[in-house]
């Protein structure tokens, strides 16, 4: 699926304020490891054939590395690419926004600003496209609130894209992209632990194949892994889930990611897809 991504090096990367239940043991970045593990990522990237492309870092901005966060990324016909700007819960995280905005800006994409008042919505950390462009799946509940995902639908049904809005239950499946990855058109994986009842039947519904991760699978954020060219890039593996890769006909391909997760993201985290 991934061809082309964006990425923010780490220059400033730290773990400063509790955003997120992972971040509540304030365990120390190493500033150094982590850039080592940006730049594996980088080149793990490279050797699935994916072109990176980088956003330089902002000081003071810690968590600008999670470059899926500031902007949603779009693509549909008749309007091309577009971004919409996302409204983080965190000041720190708000700024970030304008760095993001400007560097697609300056690169052509449409920007479609919504109103969304005092309602939330994190970019591509709930917000999920399928495989093929064709539906957003969008959850609320920790991060996006209920009503920055409905102004968000509202937006993608006047231009023809439908929006699946999942209600989030579990505080350590925080974002949408930390218990649901698409594999292909057909299969998915989800940790059936993270929605409301009614949220999971919904999202079972668009998928041939739904294979469940467990919660220690899902709160070690094996299911926050890229689809990548035939590769699954994934911080840690279960013999359970390499025979569903195996399965889905997808190589494992192991980026140790560490220190991002004591911010509480990994690899899916670490990049916003472009068109
Ligand atoms: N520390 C960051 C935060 O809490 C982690 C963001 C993870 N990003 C994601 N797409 N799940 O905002």
């Amino acid at each position: 699926m991934a061809k082309r991504v964006l990425l923010c090096p780490p220059a400033y990367f730290d773990v400063v304020d509790q955003k997120n239940p992972y971040m509540s043991q304030k365990l120390p970045v190493d500033r150094r490891k982590a850039q080592e593990q940006w730049q594996a990522l980088c080149s793990a990237f490279e050797q699935t054939g994916c072109q990176v492309e980088t956003i330089p870092p902002a000081p003071g901005l810690e968590d600008m590395v999670f470059a899926a966060n500031p902007v949603f990324v779009g693509f549909h016909e008749g309007v091309g690419e577009f971004i919409v700007p996302s409204r983080m819960v965190h000041a720190s995280r708000r700024r970030e926004v304008p760095f993001y905005v400007d560097w697609f800006r300056q690169r052509g994409f449409k920007i479609i600003e919504l109103h969304l008042g005092d309602e939330y919505l994190e970019g591509h950390g709930d917000l999920l496209w399928h495989p093929d462009w064709s539906r957003v799946y969008a959850g609320y509940g920790f991060r996006s609130t209920q009503g920055g995902v409905e102004t968000f639908r509202d937006a993608m049904t006047k231009l023809g894209i439908p929006v699946v809005p999942l209600h989030l239950v579990d505080p350590y499946c925080y974002h949408l992209d930390t218990c649901f990855c698409p594999l292909n058109l057909e299969a998915a994986l989800v940790y059936p632990g993270a929605y409301a009842a009614e949220s999971l039947a919904s999202l079972r519904g668009f998928w041939k194949r739904v294979h469940a991760l467990t919660a220690d699978e899902a709160h070690k954020f094996m299911g926050n892994g890229i689809v990548a060219n035939g590769s699954y890039l994934t911080p840690y593996i279960t013999q359970h889930l390499e025979g569903i890769l195996r399965g889905e006909g997808l190589e494992v391909v192991i980026v140790d990611t560490s220190e991002f997760e004591k911010s509480g993201g990994s690899l899916f985290c670490m990049k916003a897809f472009l068109p």
